[in-house]
């Protein structure tokens, strides 16, 4: 069997490297040449725990594939999936644009009969549009049917949660299709889940935004736990037993980012709205977590008279430990914030500084400074304060004496809850943490 890729993000390289694992021969197709050269060689492009090891091994197999020539690749496939990214609009919407522009190459190219799989996450009622799309574009006679395959894997976990998913939901519309993707789903050995594919595509939008909704919560339940003198992070442990809660997803921080939570709530928000339905609890999340982000901005500004001329050590860019990605991520709001108010910051991330130059080139600014270091230590070294946005271990492992002995004032306002306020108050540390 003969399986194409469109697309090399999280989505579309994982699920081709996985599937090449499982023994099909499988062609990724991308649009960046170099991207698309360094993949031969086994480079990821992205930072994905285990990821390069399989490409590495499946390349020299021979069953894995990459290539900028889509012809090629989706002429001859029994099944093409479609991966590539669904960004916001402005308004909100998912942009369709990139699985437009497969959709119309596949039509243009594919000489057999063919399942195109959407993999991307996609509003309800796109498959459709996909289908409809592709058979208005079809220049050979051949079959061709969509199906939905949405994804659920979590960067930085990426491998491992796409060959033990929970489970593979698949949304057809006829026995054909579903027989198909059942079997190119076999070698997993997963439970499969089989609805229809609006249901499919309703299933992950649901399944985001109620993890989205349930970090919503703890952050607003920790916000009145300030208030009321209660703990979050004992109120998250006792609610954990309760097995219809369940204990992950319920650490309140600094608010959620990513390519998908903030995207996927405000997508559903902007379906709902378009067909006349106010969703109350999701707009409820996405307004939580927006004010969130700065939470401990705000805090901090109420404490000092100006962040001008401070330096301010900032540890941890990414929107969570294990990746380099910075999409979403609260450190953005932040520094955007200390860099106006003529902070000098002094930030440490050991995977995101090449994609937060990017963003935040080094050097001065109408107020403020950016600079990076190569370590915590340099960060925190003579600092008048500390924001921590992300909990990666090595920041985690920071003792209460480290802020204490290398700050020129040990004021540290914590988003990830990392550190226990009774210690680094022995320490003599001035902390600030979420709910707590
Ligand atoms: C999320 C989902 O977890 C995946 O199942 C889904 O497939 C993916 O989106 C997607 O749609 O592609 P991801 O965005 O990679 O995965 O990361 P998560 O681990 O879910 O974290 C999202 C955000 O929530 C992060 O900013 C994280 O710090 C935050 N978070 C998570 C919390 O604030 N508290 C928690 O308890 C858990």
């Amino acid at each position: 069997m003969k399986i194409a890729v469109a697309g090399t993000g999280y989505v579309g390289l994982v699920a081709g490297v996985c599937f090449a694992e499982k023994g099909y021969d499988v062609t990724c197709v991308d649009v960046e040449e170099k991207k698309v050269e360094l993949m031969r060689k086994g480079i990821s492009p992205i930072y994905e725990d285990g990821l390069e090891a399989l490409m590495q091994k499946n390349n020299a197999a021979g069953t894995l594939h990459f290539t900028t020539d889509y012809t090629k690749a989706y002429k001859d496939a029994d099944a093409i999936f479609i991966g590539v990214g669904t960004p916001e609009m402005p308004d909100g919407s998912a942009n369709l644009s990139y699985i437009a522009t497969v959709s119309r190459q596949i039509a243009e190219t594919i000489e057999k009969d063919c399942l195109v799989v959407v993999k991307s996450t996609v509003p309800v009622g796109t498959n459709d549009k996909v289908e409809q799309f592709i058979k208005d574009f079809l220049v050979h006679d051949v079959k061709v049917e969509v199906a939905s395959n949405p994804e659920f894997l979590a960067q930085g976990t990426a491998v491992r949660d796409t060959l033990h998913a929970a489970r593979i939901i698949i949304g057809t519309e006829s026995k054909e299709a579903e027989a198909l993707l059942k079997k190119i789903y076999e070698p997993f050995g997963l439970p499969i889940v089989s609805v229809k594919r609006r249901s499919a595509e309703m299933i992950k939008y649901a399944c985001n935004d109620f993890l989205a909704l349930k970090i919503s919560y703890m952050n607003d339940i920790a916000n009145l736990c300030e208030l009321v003198g209660a703990d979050i992070t004992d109120v998250a442990r006792g609610m954990s037993y309760d097995e219809r809660i369940g204990a992950r997803f319920l650490n309140a921080g600094i608010g959620f980012g990513g390519s998908c939570f903030p995207k996927d709530t405000k997508a559903l928000k902007f379906l709902a709205r378009e067909h006349g339905y106010q969703l109350k609890t999701v707009e409820a999340c996405v307004d939580v977590n927006l004010k969130q982000k700065t939470r401990l901005f705000e805090k901090a500004k109420d404490r000092m008279i100006t962040f001008s001329g401070l330096k301010v050590a900032v540890l941890g860019l990414t929107f969570k430990a294990g990746t380099d990605d910075l999409r979403e991520a609260p450190s953005i709001d932040n520094l955007k914030l200390l860099l106006a108010a003529g902070a000098d910051v002094y930030a440490y991330d050991p995977e995101g500084e090449e994609r937060a130059r990017q963003l935040f080139p080094e050097g001065g600014l109408e107020a403020g400074t950016m600079n990076y270091t190569d370590s915590i230590e340099k960060a925190l070294d003579g600092a008048n304060i500390c924001f921590v946005f992300t909990e990666w271990p090595e920041i985690k492992e920071v003792k209460p004496e480290g802020f204490k002995e290398r700050m020129h004032t040990p004021l540290v306002y914590d988003g990830r809850n990392l550190y226990s306020p009774e210690k680094m108050k022995a320490a003599g540390v001035e902390y600030y943490s979420i709910g707590r």
